[in-house]
C-alpha cells in the first residue's frame, strides 16, 4: 500500500470551529416532537429549542431566557408561547418577549435569536448562518423514506467526537473487515481501492463488487445464499452536513420480465454540537423484502454496525482533545484516504466561501 502526504490538510484542532454556518444541518426528526414536547439541543455549538406549533409547524430559537438565562426548554407552552419556568416571562414563536407577570410593559429590545426551521419527514433542517442568506430551495429531501415499496429504519447517536471523522469514516469502507467484521464486513473484498470522484461540489467513491456472493445485511430477505451477483457501491459527501449510500445489487440470473435491480441505502446526516462532538442521524433503507419485521431487524444490525464506529472515532478524538499540539500530531495517509482527504478540502471550500 503506497502513501500520499496529506499536503495542507490538517488534524482537526479542538479549539476551533470546523463547520460552516451558512448550511442546512438536520436538527432533529419529526417524530421526536409530539404534541407540546420541548426538545432542547446542542447544534453547532449554540443550545436551540424546538418544539411544534399548533398549525403543525416547527419553532426554532435560542433556550435562553433573557432575563436570568435558565433553559426555556425547562418551562411550558401556553398556546405557540413559551413560559419561562422562573419569573414567567414569555415568548412568542418568533422569539419576541411579550410579557413579563410583575409588570404591564414589555421591553422592545425582549427577543430571543430565531432560526429558519424546514420540516422534510423523517428530518427537520435548520439554518444557523444570518436568515437572509437561507434559501429553502437548498434542503435535501429523501422522499423513499415516506414511500410504502421501502421499508427503513433510523436512529441517533451522539458521538464525543468532531463530526468530520465520522464523514472520514464513511468515505473509506476498508475499515469494514476490521471495525465491522460480524456486521457488516463478512463477505466483501475492500482490498481493491474504490475510484474517488468529484462531482461538482460533491465527493463520491464508487465500488464495484461483481459476481460474488452478497453479504448477509444486503442478502437478508432475498434468500440468495452463495449465487454470485453484481453489487456496484456509491457513497457520496453531498455537503458537510449530509452523506448518501446507494448499493444498487444487480441479479445476472434474472429472466426476461423478471425483477433484476434492487437497493439498499444508508442515509449518514452529521450535525455538530460543539467542536469536538456530533448528532449522527442515520437512516438505512431498501427497496425488497418490505415485511412487517423488516425495519426491526434492519435497525438491529445498524445500530450494532454504528455503535462499533461510535467507539473507534470517540477513541480517536480523546487523543486529539489530550494532544498539546493537536495540528502537529503525525498521519500518513493511504490511497483509500482519497475521499476523505477530498471532503477535508470540500470542507475547506464551505469555509473560504462562507469568511468571504
Ligand atoms: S430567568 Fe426566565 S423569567 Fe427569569
Ligand atoms: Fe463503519
Amino acid at each position: 500500500m503506497s502513501s500520499t502526504p496529506i499536503g495542507q490538510c490538517q488534524p482537526y484542532d479542538p479549539r476551533n470551529a470546523n463547520y460552516p454556518l451558512n448550511l442546512w444541518w438536520v436538527a432533529g426528526r419529526s417524530d421526536e416532537l409530539e404534541d407540546g414536547k420541548l426538545v432542547s439541543r446542542k447544534l453547532l455549538g449554540t443550545d436551540v429549542l424546538l418544539y411544534r406549533k399548533s398549525d403543525g409547524s416547527v419553532a426554532a430559537m435560542e433556550d435562553r431566557c433573557i432575563h436570568r438565562g435558565l433553559p426555556l426548554s425547562m418551562g411550558w407552552l401556553d398556546g405557540d408561547k413559551i413560559v419561562c419556568r422562573y419569573h414567567g416571562f414569555k415568548y412568542s414563536h418568533e422569539g419576541k418577549l411579550v410579557e413579563i407577570p410583575t409588570q404591564e410593559r414589555c421591553p422592545k429590545r425582549g427577543a430571543l435569536r430565531t432560526f429558519p426551521i424546514v420540516e422534510r419527514a423523517p428530518f427537520l433542517w435548520i439554518w444557523m448562518g444570518p436568515e437572509g442568506e437561507a434559501d429553502i430551495e437548498e434542503v435535501s429531501d429523501f422522499p423513499w423514506l415516506r414511500d410504502p415499496n421501502w421499508v427503513w429504519a433510523g436512529g441517533h447517536l451522539n458521538i464525543m467526537a468532531n463530526y468530520m471523522l465520522l464523514k472520514e469514516n464513511v468515505l473509506d469502507l476498508t475499515h469494514f473487515p476490521f471495525v465491522h467484521q460480524t456486521t457488516f464486513g463478512a463477505l466483501d473484498d475492500y482490498e481493491a481501492a474504490a475510484t474517488f470522484v468529484q462531482e461538482g461540489s460533491r465527493v463520491a467513491f464508487i465500488k464495484e463488487f461483481n459476481n460474488q456472493p452478497l453479504s448477509p445485511i444486503y442478502n437478508k430477505d432475498l434468500e440468495w445464499g452463495d449465487r454470485l451477483v453484481n453489487r456496484t457501491d456509491k457513497g457520496m459527501s453531498v455537503s458537510p452536513a449530509e452523506h448518501l449510500f446507494t448499493a444498487t445489487i444487480v441479479d445476472p440470473n434474472a429472466g426476461p420480465g423478471e425483477r433484476s435491480e434492487y437497493l439498499f441505502r444508508f442515509q449518514h446526516l452529521t450535525t455538530p454540537e460543539t467542536n469536538t462532538t456530533h448528532h449522527y442521524w442515520w437512516a438505512a433503507s431498501r427497496n425488497y423484502g418490505v415485511h412487517d419485521d423488516a425495519s426491526a431487524w434492519i435497525a438491529s444490525i445498524a445500530q450494532t454496525a454504528f455503535a462499533e464506529d461510535k467507539e473507534v472515532l470517540e477513541a480517536i478524538q480523546r487523543r486529539i482533545n489530550e494532544s498539546p499540539a493537536p495540528l502537529e500530531l503525525p498521519e500518513v495517509s493511504a490511497i483509500a484516504d482519497q475521499g476523505g482527504l477530498m471532503a477535508r478540502r470540500q470542507l475547506q471550500a464551505y469555509m473560504e466561501r462562507e469568511s468571504r
